[in-house]
């Protein structure tokens, strides 16, 4: 099947989120004209799903009043229940303040103290006000700088609404992307010197999700079918306040500014769990506090088992709640009914975030196992798995870690760019480009099958039901084998829709392909870890067990199509791990 157009770029960006769009900027500042950009992305680019961050940027700006860079970094390594590597954590927190300072000069609005300082809002896990924010739309305000400040440079080019199918890796090494171009119907090739993958994580593995539905874990899976590792896949956050019955998140923010959780019969029950952190533990410990009282039938009956506690925000007060979670506000009135100024609002765990990611090292290169590099291929944001979080992210941590590693991956693939030629020729990655649209055609002429959007569905169910925040042997059994029939009906899927112009349908399908390889990964990944550790808790293995799994997991995907798995040592630097005490 015949490639309709080939671009060629020095360097592409596959994403147009946070880390995709600092990249970008950081491209463009740096060589200017001189490293031609082509910015690939499946939605238009204000849609990706970075606008939907709320709650802010961790950073130390206030060294005067107490904060340090070991301080965030402590916070970050025990939150991730010492899986984080440390290196990471620390080039991470040292390179923050300047990315704050970045975006102020570029024109974000920041909130300020009345003093005209940047303000910044405590967030859980974190053991100073250090989370930065812009009302509660911090992910939008962000993703507006960038892209505002992207347009004072020509050196770039926006492909939007355009999906990417394919890595074609050639002797170790980025060869081409091949993608749907959904706007003018096309099967397109893109070739670089070097590609940044920045397609976010993976939440639509699950239906209760604070996740927009077009993140699907793409790259992630494109990656693995290319024979790169995932790296931590089980380990997944599970926020404690998605709104129900819908999943749209509430920001942490709405307790770090006083916010309290609240089971049915009135009481702070994290006084049981954390008592001196309270609301504002790590997610893991909030959320599993939350599962407790409802599985002990201290929570309220919900729609569809979504059984749930009591966010109150009533006693912030009316203008409180106005002017910093307005919001908050409105999506509990749309959502749920409920204006929190006057009630409470109903939540429960929601799946958030995934710790893992696409191997890679501390500059964000991609690695193929513990020490040979992908040279031609970096990953940033979400996508990437640089061991930040460990097996738990303190919130904050993300946006935070899209801006620095946007940076980082943006300055090494526009110096690699300027330095190297193509690595290969147009003739040389044809014949996989063809034989990849020759699979998407076999898939279109298909008369008869299953609807995608049920095995979709189902996997979404089996994930909620039996991949969530308290795992056991038995329950991952049970998902393996639901995903093993899915995956074996999913070969005799069906696209209704024959056109390739604005073919949701068949994306749809595409996705739900990648959704269903990844969450083979996630749920495999989880039953070999016979350990509790962050946000993954066996209940059959309630206890963290250093000796055995102070690891991390690397998930392969073997030429017959099977799964292999690997461990790697922690990058422990400074801190030996210790109890988790909040
Ligand atoms: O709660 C929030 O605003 C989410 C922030 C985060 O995931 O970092």
């Amino acid at each position: 099947m015949k490639v309709d157009r080939v671009y060629r770029y020095d360097v592409v960006i596959l994403g147009a989120g946070l880390a995709g769009l600092r990249a970008a900027t950081e491209i463009a500042r740096k060589y200017g004209d001189r490293v031609k950009v082509g910015i690939v992305s499946k939605v238009q680019l204000m849609r990706a799903h970075s606008v939907c961050a709320e709650g802010g940027t961790a950073a130390v700006l206030r060294p005067e009043e107490g904060d340090s860079f070991t301080l965030h970094a402590w916070d970050t390594v025990k939150g991730s229940d010492f899986l984080a590597d440390q290196d990471v954590v620390f080039r991470f927190v040292k390179m923050m303040p300047y990315e704050i300072l970045l975006l102020d000069h570029w024109g974000i609005p920041w909130a300020r103290r009345e003093d005209g300082k940047i303000n910044a809002r405590p967030f859980g896990g974190h053991t100073f006000f250090r989370t930065v924010f812009a009302q509660d739309k911090t992910g939008f305000f962000e993703m507006q700088t960038l892209y505002d400040t992207l347009q004072r440079f020509s050196g770039y080019t926006r492909h939007d609404e355009v999906f990417a199918t394919r890595i074609i890796m050639k002797d170790g090494k980025f060869a081409g992307l091949t993608a749907v171009d959904l706007v003018r119907g096309e099967r397109v090739l893109f070739m670089g010197k070097v590609i940044i993958i920045a397609t976010g994580g993976a939440g639509r593995l699950y239906g209760f999700t604070t996740y927009s539905h077009s993140v699907t874990g793409d790259g992630l899976a494109m990656a693995l079918r290319a024979g790169i590792p995932l790296k931590d896949m089980e380990f997944i956050q599970f926020h404690p306040t998605g709104i129900v019955p819908s999943g749209i998140l509430v920001t942490e923010g709405a307790r770090g500014e006083g916010g309290y959780l609240r089971n049915n019969k009135g009481e702070r029950f994290m006084e049981r769990y954390a008592p001196s952190k309270m609301e504002l533990a790590p997610r893991d410990i909030v959320s599993r506090a939350e599962m407790t009282e409802i599985e002990e039938g201290r929570g309220f009956k919900g729609p569809d088992g979504l059984d749930y506690v009591h966010l109150d925000l009533t006693h912030l007060g009316r203008e409180k709640i106005l002017e910093r979670l307005p919001l908050i506000r409105e999506l509990a009135i749309k959502f749920a009914g409920v204006d929190p100024i006057e009630e409470p609002i109903p939540v429960r765990p929601v799946a958030h975030y995934s710790m893992g990611g696409i191997h890679a090292n501390i500059d964000g290169q991609v690695m193929w196992d513990g020490e040979r590099k992908v040279e031609n291929m970096f990953v940033a944001g979400e996508a990437a798995c640089l061991s930040l979080h460990g097996a738990n992210r303190l919130g904050s941590n993300s946006t935070a870690e899209c801006l620095v590693w946007g940076r980082i991956t943006g300055e090494l693939a526009g110096r690699y760019a300027t330095e190297k030629d193509f690595p290969f020729k147009e003739e040389d990655v044809l014949p996989e480009a063809e034989e990849e649209f020759r699979r998407i055609e076999n898939l279109m002429n298909r008369k008869e099958g299953e609807s995608p959007y049920r095995i979709r569905k189902e996997l979404q169910r089996t994930m909620d039901l039996n991949v969530g925040v308290f795992r056991t042997r038995e329950s991952l059994e049970k998902a393996l084998q639901k995903i093993k029939e899915l995956k074996e009906r999913f070969k005799n899927v069906k696209v209704e829709d024959k056109s390739l112009v604005w073919n949701t349908d068949l994306v749809m399908t595409l996705e739900t392909g990648f959704l269903l390889d990844l969450a083979e990964v996630v749920a495999m990944g989880a039953l070999l870890r016979e350990e509790s550790r962050g946000g993954h808790f066996r209940r059959d293995f309630p206890k963290r067990d250093d000796e055995k799994w102070l690891k991390h997991t690397l998930a392969y995907r073997k030429e017959n199509g099977e799964l292999a798995f690997d461990y790697i040592p922690v990058n422990i630097t400074y801190w030996k791990p210790v109890e988790r005490k909040y």
